[in-house]
C-alpha cells in the first residue's frame, strides 16, 4: 500500500488528478470506478479541467460507479446518478451508454458479473465514510458480499442528512458494489480529508483487518494507493 500525504484537500485533489489523469492516458479505453461524496469533487474539478485542456479524453472508457440511493425519484437531485453528471460526466465527453450504476432490481449482484464481462475494474476511486464504510458497506458487511441492497446505519443517515433538506428526506437504503466487487478492481485509490476521517483512516489501514471496519479489506489489496492531507492523516502514529 503507497499512502501519499499532503498537506490540505487541495493537494489531495491535484495528487489524485496526477494519478487518475495518468491512467486514463494510458489506457483510455479501461474501465474506470467512480465514488461519490464531497471527498473526490475536487478531483473531478481538476479532471475536467484537464478534458478542457485537451490532456485526457473520456471517449472510450467505460465507468462504473460504487453506489445509489434506493428510493429517489429518478432524476432527484441528490441522487448519485445527478451528483455524477453535476461533478464530471456532464462537462466531458463520456458517452452516456457508457455509465453504469448498480441497480436495485431483482438480483443486484449481476452488477458483478457486469464489470466482469466488461474485463474487470482498472482503477476505482473510493472515499471513505466516518465509521469505516466504503462504497455503503457498512460495519459488520462481508468481505465476500457482491453487489446488493443494504440498510444505512444511523451515523451514515446523520452524515449524510446535510445534502437533503431534513435528516427524514435520508434515504434509509442504498445499492452498492459489495467489498468483494470493490476488491477485485485491478488498482484502487482511496482519499480523505479532513480531521473527521482520521480515526476511519487510522482504522483502516493500521487496526485489525475485520468486517466492523469495512475498509480494513483494503490492507489485503496488492494494490492500493491512499492519498491523505494532514488532518485524516493525523492518528496514523507513524511516518510511513
Ligand atoms: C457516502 C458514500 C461513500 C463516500 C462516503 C464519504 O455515504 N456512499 O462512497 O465515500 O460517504 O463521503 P464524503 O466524501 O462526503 O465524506
Amino acid at each position: 500500500m503507497i499512502i501519499g500525504r499532503c498537506g490540505d484537500y487541495e493537494s489531495v485533489s491535484i495528487f489524485a488528478a496526477d494519478l487518475v489523469g495518468r491512467a486514463i492516458s494510458k489506457k483510455p479505453h479501461g474501465v474506470f470506478g467512480f465514488a461519490t461524496g464531497s471527498t473526490p469533487e475536487g478531483l473531478y474539478k481538476l479532471l475536467v479541467a484537464r478534458y478542457q485542456h485537451g490532456e485526457i479524453s473520456f471517449d472510450q472508457m467505460t465507468t462504473i460507479n460504487l453506489d445509489e440511493y434506493v428510493g429517489l425519484p429518478p432524476g432527484h437531485e441528490q441522487s448519485y446518478a445527478a451528483f455524477m453528471q453535476q461533478h464530471l460526466f456532464g462537462q466531458v465527453n463520456i458517452r452516456p451508454e457508457s455509465i453504469h450504476f448498480p441497480e436495485a432490481g431483482p438480483d443486484p449482484s449481476e452488477f458483478d458479473e457486469f464489470i466482469r464481462n466488461a474485463g474487470g475494474i482498472d482503477l476505482q476511486i473510493l472515499g471513505i465514510g466516518a465509521n469505516g464504510h466504503i462504497g455503503f458497506n457498512e460495519p459488520g458487511s462481508s468481505f465476500h458480499s457482491r453487489t446488493r441492497v443494504v440498510s444505512l446505519a444511523e451515523s451514515t443517515i446523520r452524515d449524510n442528512a446535510r445534502f437533503f433538506d431534513s435528516p427524514d428526506d435520508v434515504p434509509r437504503e442504498a445499492v452498492t458494489m459489495g467489498i468483494r466487487t470493490i476488491m477485485n478492481a485491478r488498482k484502487i485509490v482511496l482519499l480523505a480529508s479532513g480531521a473527521g476521517k482520521a480515526d476511519a483512516v487510522a482504522r483502516c489501514l493500521r487496526g485489525p483487518q475485520t468486517e466492523e471496519v469495512p475498509g480494513s479489506c483494503l490492507q489485503a489489496h496488492p494494490n492500493v494507493t491512499v492519498i491523505l492531507d494532514h488532518a485524516a492523516a493525523s492518528k496514523l502514529n507513524d511516518k510511513n
